[in-house]
């Protein structure tokens, strides 16, 4: 919970500089960069950091630009602001059943909300697909970038999922 309040804050104040766009455009397509930009700020911030922290890692191209493009599948509902999305994760915390029953529904603006908020890595393989990216692994880790069971055979993933987790 402290973890979350903590994102709650830092998404709040979140802004992308020169240098972040900069290096935006160096590892995303024209096209993807679009995309990309119809995220929130807090997204986009999130991502840019993550992709970062895998740069100095000295992580591979993939892995970097499945770093800026794993959130993507949100861009399918800008409406989900920082107020809903924590709505969302509060919901999904404590009326799991609930939660995912009004997702499946897809109804009203919070069913459609939470659809996106527990699909969105799904959303974001068919968006790249869409985009034409035709990198396999960046496609695979997008899609399971929320998927405990594959990050049991997938060291990588599973470092992605900790980062992920803590930016
Ligand atoms: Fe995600
Ligand atoms: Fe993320």
């Amino acid at each position: 919970m402290v973890r979350r309040i903590r994102q709650f804050y830092k998404a709040l104040f979140a802004r992308l500089n020169k240098s972040d766009y900069t290096f935006l455009s160096d590892y995303l397509t024209k096209t993807e960069l679009e995309v990309f930009m119809t995220l929130p700020v807090f997204d986009r911030k999130h991502s840019v950091d993550i992709a970062r922290h895998l740069h100095h890692q000295g992580a591979q191209l993939e892995l970097v630009r499945a770093g800026l493009l794993h959130d993507i599948g949100k861009a399918r509902c800008p409406e989900l602001t920082i107020v809903k999305r924590s709505i969302c994760v509060l919901l999904e915390a404590l009326f799991p059943k609930h939660a995912r029953n009004k997702a499946t529904s897809k109804k009203g603006k919070l069913g459609r909300a939470l659809y996106v908020h527990q699909n969105h890595p799904e959303i974001g393989a068919e968006v790249l697909e869409i985009l034409g990216c035709t990198d396999e692994r960046i496609i695979w880790l997008v899609r399971h970038h929320a998927d405990k069971e594959a990050a049991k055979t997938d060291d990588e993933l599973a470092a992605f999922m900790v980062i992920d987790d803590r930016m």
